[in-house]
């Protein structure tokens, strides 16, 4: 009896998913565009912009609706996305989600400050650490949605951090997981945390 429910449970969940996921290989015939600025396996050269790489498909994908929404405005991605279908940005999600992400260098001056906020965060100020969320290693947590950090340029990682404080990214939800988390942050704490970041694989 049990082993038929969790058959079918299976069966449904892989249908289900089957039915949402992109099709990483179509993707990679729709992000030649992109690889102007990402470069074609998303590994970008250029540090303001961001590697797409091995990120979470479940996250990539919320970022391509937010960017096309205008709920993330990115300028240089103006009318990109425009054209694009659900099922191309599902494709293109799974597509980035299949490479593997590129790992890059921590400044050792700054990896001290850097590691204790990533893995202690500010307890006394109420900030929860980044491990939470992104996991110890930076993965994150695909599944839920939790974006991969490891390995990411530390200059994309700190306007992000900055411009979540700023209020200038605003598309973290309604709980504002990441506003309220980047408001405990100082220039410094974020210099230090997207170098170690960079480092971290
Ligand atoms: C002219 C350069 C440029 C082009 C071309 C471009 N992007 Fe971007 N993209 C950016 C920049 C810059 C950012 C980050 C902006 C910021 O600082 O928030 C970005 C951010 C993203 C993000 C969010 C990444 C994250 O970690 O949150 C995704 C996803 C993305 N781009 C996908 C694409 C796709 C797919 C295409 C092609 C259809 C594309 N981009 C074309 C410059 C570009
Ligand atoms: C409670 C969970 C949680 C904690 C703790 C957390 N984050 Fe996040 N973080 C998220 C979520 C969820 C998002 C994605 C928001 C969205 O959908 O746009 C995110 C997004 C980010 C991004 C943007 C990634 C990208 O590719 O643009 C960065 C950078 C980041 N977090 C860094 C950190 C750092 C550094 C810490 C610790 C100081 C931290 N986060 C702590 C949940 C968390």
């Amino acid at each position: 009896m049990n082993k038929i429910l969790v058959s079918l449970l299976l069966t449904l969940g892989i249908t289900g998913l089957a039915q949402a996921a992109g099709d990483a290989a179509a993707g990679q015939g729709k992000v030649v565009v992109c690889g102007a600025c990402h470069n074609a396996d998303g590994n970008s050269a250029a540090p303001n912009f961001p590697k797409l790489a091995g990120q979470g498909e479940r996250y990539t994908l919320k970022q391509l609706n937010d960017i096309k929404s205008g709920a993330r405005p990115i300028v240089e991605m103006t009318g990109l996305l425009d054209n694009l279908s659900d099922q191309d940005l599902a494709d293109i999600a799974a597509y980035y989600a299949s490479q593997k992400m590129s790992v890059g260098a921590a400044d050792p001056k700054l990896v001290e400050r850097g590691e204790a906020l990533f893995r202690g965060g500010k307890l006394q100020e109420g900030m929860p650490a980044c491990i939470g969320c992104h996991s110890p290693d930076g993965a994150g947590l695909a599944a839920a949605g939790f974006p991969k950090i490891s390995g990411q340029h530390a200059a994309y990682v700190a306007k992000q951090l900055t411009d979540f404080r700023e209020g200038n990214r605003t598309n973290d939800g309604d709980s504002m997981i990441m506003r309220g988390i980047a408001a405990k942050l100082s220039n410094k704490d974020i210099e230090a945390v997207s170098s170690f970041i960079q480092g971290l694989h």
